[in-house]
């Protein structure tokens, strides 16, 4: 069952029936000031930091779900309704949520009105705002009341909701005209505030929750708007909000709108006040003027399409599949975007309090963002590095406000370092900027502790090579890519974190999973330095490498499959030896893309067993057989229950990987069959079962032990969008960015005829025709660069203002 559509003309996914599985959400801002907002128009804003500046406030576990948001009332005579259907719930005549990139528009009509909200947070703006159309579609003059409101967070979005003894006294508002100034705590020690605007004078307000709402009703029927009347209170502690109160009057026929802005603002020390305790509202007041009407609205909405039509210029595809073109070319760089822009810090999910930026989930996510703001990822990538500590070992997370490195998170899981490697070695082949490695990085942010981002590198390398273990595999530390799988962990105690609490010192836990990575980037490491002519370097690289194939070759390979790794006791993990838990997806995935024993044929061997015992209909599971109890040597991962997350769920982030094993194999049926399944547009139809986006991948969709295989979880937030790009953009479709040039190695379906690529590569545009005539799934017989044949298969670097056509003929 479907719940919407796509509108790919408009780079839209609209909603037309809102009561989805769950709220479909979308993210609004780039830089500094974020939004959430549902297809009800739930959700909550913030500035940079969804811990220390959270603007309104959301319950997470509310009931109903998604309840609190910048909600707009209806009193049409008696009768109530919202434009998002939501809060009020009144069934509405038409209604529609158009989520795009970068704004959201919900329309509701009832009765012959109509209200349409677009939310926006124009580029580089501090502030949100939103528009509203009225529109009177009868023949009868309407008279009717409106009311906006939001809920405003005392910022720290954790004391918020836990330090009542304080909070229930703090809260302070100014009121001045149309505008609701939230000042909570800024006579002392904040030098902000934030303010809900709108760009007409108002009949009324009401800033006191209790006052609004009254304290037996809900957002659902305030008792302001029920009555129909604002009551101009004054929030003095308590839960200060913001509501505006219009009455509006349309002739037949005739529309209105109106400009509502939700701002942040700081101010200098020495200019916080206008007089005693009156804010300083200068800078308010110049953001209002920005968008004080609607046409200045509609044009951040166009700018914000252009942004966005030239941020998605640089990887086009032309494919007969349409949901192919519509995830590669406008949802999946999309939310390699928003994933880039929030980290997992803040979502429907993450509640914005705990994690801050994932070490290796940021290098991660720079694959899929990386073509689209270079400049972006470079500055990413030195503030990741700069939480490394001069052993390579770092920061497990870093907060965003601060670009500090959490020590309450810690660190130790040890396959963290191995991903600046592909972080900064994606960056330098997609722009060519080797000048990255030389920029000075701090260790631990200490800026007298600074190496260049080269032997920032070279450390992380080490940092394997460094902590071996018994089998000369590395070591798993805290636990690798699977934060779950926690070998010296031992935990008994159901009050602390299997993330965070003290672990074992342990030694010989080893994972097979860091090995496939060490050799990945490893080889990656090498060509790096060959190509840098740091030949010594290399050599001895080279020779790391190699024994680590050697280990695994040895005691990583378990006569079908890849071992997943060694535990505390020196036991093996993974192996048909094991009673649960024989197979890991995991180690299929990265002693594949290494191609370990690839000779000796354990990559198909690997693969053709991942087909056999972790495929299903809905993606492949982690693991099998489920773990069925606790396990104390394994940690949380046997504290699931089967089907679920890390105990053999379908974490959608590992299964690119198997894709790209595929590809190493030339098997391309077999990796977009696997793409097919998680791919969130090939889902659309199964809307009920799968509960997430149709627009996003999710973290995790129920494995087959679970009591509901195929319902999806913790959508939007995930490395698996920038996994799923990287793979079908450079992997399948084989459009692969290089130190010299674009390498063409397409692994495709047998059956597909042609497609073509636009892709703008260092500032150049190629136009890129596959043709497959012989209907194969892999090699490249020839490539005709603007009329001439080139040898090899990489499209060396042009400068050119006009077209450059590549026509790549398979065979
Ligand atoms: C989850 C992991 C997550 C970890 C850290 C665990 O409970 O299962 O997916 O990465 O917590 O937040
Ligand atoms: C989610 C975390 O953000 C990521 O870092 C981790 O690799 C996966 N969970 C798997 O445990």
């Amino acid at each position: 069952m479907k719940f919407g559509f796509f509108d790919d003309t408009n780079r839209e996914y609209v909603i037309t029936n809102p009561k989805t599985p769950y709220p479909w959400i979308n993210y609004l801002g780039n830089h500094d000031f974020f939004s959430l907002i549902s297809n009800t128009g739930g959700g909550y804003s913030f500035y940079k930091d969804a811990k220390f500046r959270r603007l309104t406030r959301f319950r997470y576990n509310n009931v109903p779900v998604d309840d609190g948001g910048k909600y707009f009332y209806i009193n049409d005579n008696g009768t109530i309704w919202s434009p998002g259907w939501k809060p009020v719930k009144t069934p509405l005549d038409e209604y529609t949520c158009r989520h795009g990139l970068g704004y959201t528009k919900i329309k509701g009509a009832k009765n012959g009105l109509e209200a349409e909200v677009t939310s926006i947070i124009p580029l580089h703006e501090w502030c949100e705002v939103q528009k509203v159309s009225l529109k009177n579609t009868t023949s009868q003059s309407r008279k009717f009341k409106l009311f906006s409101m939001v809920e405003w967070a005392l910022w720290n979005a954790q004391d918020d909701m836990t330090n009542f003894q304080r909070n229930f006294s703090t809260g302070e508002v100014e009121i001045q005209d149309s505008t609701i100034y939230h000042k909570t705590e800024y006579k002392e020690r904040r030098n902000h505030f934030a303010f809900y605007h709108v760009n007409v004078p108002v009949q009324g307000f009401d800033t006191d929750r209790e006052t609004f709402v009254g304290l037996y009703n809900s957002f659902g029927d305030p008792e302001a708007v029920l009555e129909g009347k604002a009551r101009n209170s004054v929030a003095h502690g308590w839960s200060p909000i913001a509501s505006h109160f219009l009455e509006i009057e349309l002739a037949p026929g005739a529309s209105k709108d109106l400009v509502f802005m939700l701002g942040y603002v700081e101010n200098p020390q020495d200019e916080k006040w206008e007089s005693k305790n009156v804010i300083n509202k200068t800078r308010a007041i110049q953001m209002m003027a920005k968008y004080d009407t609607a046409a200045k609205v509609d044009a951040a909405v166009i700018e914000m399409k252009h942004y966005w039509n030239n941020l998605l210029a640089a990887f086009q595809l032309d494919h007969e599949d349409e949901k192919l073109n519509r995830m590669v070319n406008i949802w999946n760089q999309y939310q390699c975007m928003v994933t880039f822009n929030f980290s997992r810090s803040a979502s429907y999910f993450e509640s914005g309090i705990g994690r801050g930026m994932g070490f290796r989930d940021s290098n991660q996510d720079l694959i899929g963002f990386v073509h689209q703001v270079p400049e972006r990822a470079r500055e990413r990538i030195l503030d990741i590095a700069a939480t490394q500590f001069e052993d390579g070992s770092c920061y497990h997370q870093y907060q965003p406000l601060t670009k500090r490195g959490n020590a309450e998170i810690g660190g130790n899981f040890n396959d963290d370092p191995m991903w600046l490697i592909l972080s900064t070695t994606q960056y330098i082949k997609e722009t060519g900027d080797f000048s990255i490695l030389d920029e000075m990085v701090p260790f631990d942010n200490d800026e007298s502790k600074a190496k260049t981002h080269f032997e920032h590198l070279k450390l992380s390398f080490d940092h394997v090579v460094n902590h071996l273990g018994p089998h000369k595999l590395p070591l798993i530390g805290r636990a690798d890519w699977n934060d779950c799988l926690n070998l010296n962990c031992f935990s008994n105690n159901p009050n602390e974190s299997f993330q965070t609490t003290e672990n074992q010192e342990g030694g010989v836990a080893e994972s097979l999973m860091i090995a496939g990575l060490f050799v990945t980037y490893g080889k990656e490491y090498i060509k790096l330095c060959k190509y840098l002519g740091k030949k010594d370097e290399a050599a001895r690289a080279e020779k790391h490498v190699a024994e680590m194939i050697e280990a695994v070759k040895q005691h990583g390979w378990d006569g079908e499959w890849y071992l997943r790794a060694y535990d505390f006791y020196g036991k093996k993990i993974g192996s048909h030896e094991n009673e649960e838990g024989k197979i890991f997806i995991e180690s299929q995935g990265w002693c594949s893309m290494a191609g370990i024993g690839m000779e000796e044929g354990y990559v198909e061997k690997s693969m053709n067993s991942v087909k056999e015992r972790l495929d299903t209909k809905y993606g492949i599971v982690l693991n099998n057989p489920a773990f069925t109890r606790y396990y104390i040597e394994y940690g949380e991962i046997s504290t699931y229950p089967p089907g679920y997350k890390e105990n053999a769920g379908i974490f959608c982030h590992n299964n690119p990987w198997i894709m790209i094993g595929e590809t190493m194999i030339g098997r391309g049926d077999a990796a977009f069959d696997y793409y097919k399944k998680i791919t969130p547009a090939y889902l659309e139809d199964r809307s009920e079962l799968h509960k997430v986006e149709p627009y996003v991948y999710c973290q995790m969709i129920a494995g087959k032990d679970a009591f509901k295989p195929g319902e999806g979880k913790n959508s939007w937030l995930s490395g698996t969008a920038a996994w799923n790009f990287y793979t079908i953009t450079q992997y399948i479709l084989g459009i692969q960015s290089d130190y010299d040039g674009i390498l063409i190695d397409p692994c495709i379906p047998k059956d597909w005829k042609s497609y073509t690529v636009n892709r703008i590569f260092r500032g150049t545009k190629y136009v890129i025709t596959i043709q497959n005539p012989s209907s194969v799934s892999k090699g490249v017989k020839e490539i005709i660069l603007d009329g001439k044949k080139i040898e090899g298969k990489v499209i060396p670097l042009i400068k050119s203002d006009k077209k450059v056509n590549v026509q790549v003929t398979m065979g």
